[in-house]
């Protein structure tokens, strides 16, 4: 690893580049031309009402889509059009807008199927029981441990995951995603269905993330939880971008505050813009 940066300040080069991305379904512009970019290091937050195509984007990132326009450069290398394993294997790791663990598998279980792309031991390795396999299994067993360290969950390895909290459930689905060391995470409404008290541990869990040098792209809905976490903020309508910076800014945007006039930036949700102000372009 090349630790050795420059004092100088570095231009900040962008992890993650949309460019013009675009999916149709029949006639219905879920992402419509939409470019943005992400820098290394960030937790950025991509906001917008139900349907505005914020799940899409993901989907689109991750490879569960190929876009019907448009290139996503992880680094520079073109994304649009691989399998989700490549993508997968490129670096991107993804949690699921519904809570996806496996609830039959014990938690430790659970972060083991995430580590498995770092597994380096063969099928057939595995179905003759070699030693090679067995040391693989004990490492694969001991980073699965820190991971859900991470999640706050050590206590908890043993048990099934169906038996685990809801908020545990999250934070288990997370780390698993972790666990295959990505560089860019996304997730897709991890807060929903928390109680408060989850979601500051929720908080804390992605900053950590931050600090361990993961980038993290977020959609979430509580407007508390995604303003006083995220270094900037993406505001998604019918598939554009309607607003793009600090959460600062975003919330003075003239175009935010008109599509969402009538709620307060402070309350609970963005759900269901009140469309007092007509509709969007007319
Ligand atoms: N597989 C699909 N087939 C057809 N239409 C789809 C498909 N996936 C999404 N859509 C449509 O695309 C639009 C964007 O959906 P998307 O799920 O990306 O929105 P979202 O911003 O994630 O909304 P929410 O906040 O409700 O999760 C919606 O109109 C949705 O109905
Ligand atoms: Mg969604």
């Amino acid at each position: 690893m090349s630790s050795h940066r420059s004092q100088a300040q570095e231009t900040a080069r962008p992890l993650l580049r949309v460019e013009q991305l675009s999916k149709s379904f029949g006639g219905l512009m879920a992402v419509n031309r939409l470019s943005f970019e992400v820098e290394q290091g960030q937790v950025v937050g991509l906001v917008g009402p139900n349907g505005a195509g914020k799940t899409t984007v993901f989907n689109l990132i991750s490879g569960y889509y190929a876009p019907s326009g448009g290139e996503i450069y992880l680094d520079g290398v073109a994304l649009a059009g691989l399998e989700p394993f490549r993508i997968a294997a490129l670096g991107v790791a993804r949690t699921f807008q519904s809570l996806q663990v496996f609830g039959n598998m014990t938690a430790l279980e659970n972060i083991m199927v995430g580590r498995h792309l770092h597994s380096r031991a063969g099928l057939l390795a595995a179905a003759l029981r070699l030693p090679s396999m067995r040391r693989e299994e004990m490492r694969v067993r001991q980073d699965a441990r820190r991971y859900l360290e991470r999640a706050g969950l050590s206590d908890r390895a043993d048990e099934l995951a169906c038996n685990l909290s809801f908020g545990e459930q999250r934070r288990l689905e997370i780390c698993r995603a972790l666990a295959a060391e990505p560089r860019l995470l996304l997730l897709d409404e991890p807060g929903a269905g928390l109680t408060q008290e989850e979601k500051v541990r929720l908080a804390e869990l992605i900053l950590q993330i931050q600090q361990d040098g993961v980038t993290v792209l977020l959609v979430e809905h509580d407007v508390d939880l995604v303003m006083g976490l995220v270094d900037r903020v993406l505001v998604l309508e019918y598939g554009e971008l309607l607003a793009a910076g600090t959460p600062e800014e975003v919330q003075r945007h003239p175009k935010v505050i008109e599509a969402y006039l009538g709620t307060q930036w402070d309350a609970a949700t963005l759900d269901a813009p009140t469309p007092a102000a007509g509709p969007k372009g007319g």
